[in-house]
């Protein structure tokens, strides 16, 4: 049986103020037995309050991206090691907005997925098509070759300790979900070809989707058998839109 895990994606987003009001209200209003895991993503700034605040709790966080390297002359970056160094459990990897805006190709994001790993922290693997692609009919096609990717360059045992997050990019921060039948049925292609390659793993991995969540429509979502839990974006900025999305898990 799969643990729902909701997540949140805070992107460039929060003060100090903001961190500490939204994570003290997220510890009040969960619980560690509760029915869902939750995670934040803090931007890098924020992980060393996010870490004082978290420490010792139930709620795990991480970083939103990582260098592929370990350490060296890479001004501005930031490795896998130090984030595991920070207290994170997750870093999230291939998100469609490093894609898009800053270039990552599929092989960039499965060089990022595999420092994850030897840093030991669970990588959030990112897949999802354009509007374009999937009213081009090549949703399937598109989320294939970015699994592929990392599949290819790492092999199958790689998605051990990972999680997969299917986001549509049209539904990213537009307000449009998919239904619950659009996520489900690439959730399903995604474990089917999972199932190819490795019962076991396909059975124990998470997949969450992500694109517009909302306390509104996650109950719905979940409820698909396919449908792990949640990566949030708008709705994980304050304690109350998130809470409402962990309490629709049922
Ligand atoms: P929204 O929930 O704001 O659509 O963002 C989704 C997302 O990109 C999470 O990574």
């Amino acid at each position: 049986m799969r643990k729902i895990l909701v997540a949140g994606n805070w992107k460039m987003h929060g003060s100090k103020a903001m961190v500490r009001e939204l994570l003290e209200g997220l510890l009040a209003g969960s619980a560690a037995d509760g029915k869902a895991d939750l995670v934040v993503f803090p931007s890098f700034p924020y992980l060393s309050l996010a870490e004082s605040i978290l420490s010792g709790s139930h709620i795990r966080f991480g970083g939103q991206n990582l260098n592929p390297h370990s350490q060296g002359a890479h001004t501005g970056e930031t490795s896998g090691s130090m984030l595991k160094d920070m207290g994170c459990h997750y870093v999230l990897t291939g998100h469609s907005e490093r894609r898009s805006i800053y270039g990552e190709s599929d092989h960039d994001v499965a060089l990022r997925f595999e420092a994850a790993l030897q840093a030991k922290l669970h990588p959030v693997l990112c897949v999802g098509e354009t509007l374009e692609e999937r009213e081009q009919g090549l949703t399937e096609a598109v989320v294939g070759r970015q699994l592929d990717a990392v599949i290819n360059h790492l092999g199958k045992d790689a998605l051990r300790k990972a999680v997969i997050a299917y986001e549509p990019v049209w539904a990213i921060g537009t307000g449009v979900t998919a239904s619950p039948q659009q996520a489900q049925d690439v959730h399903a292609f995604i474990r089917d070809k999972l199932r190819s390659l490795d019962d076991i793993i396909a059975g124990h991995l998470r997949i969450l989707y992500g694109g517009s969540v909302k306390g509104s429509n996650a109950a719905e979502l979940f409820a698909q058998s396919d449908i792990d839990g949640g990566l949030v974006g708008g709705a994980s900025l304050t304690a109350e839109d998130f809470l409402a999305i962990y309490s629709a898990v049922s």
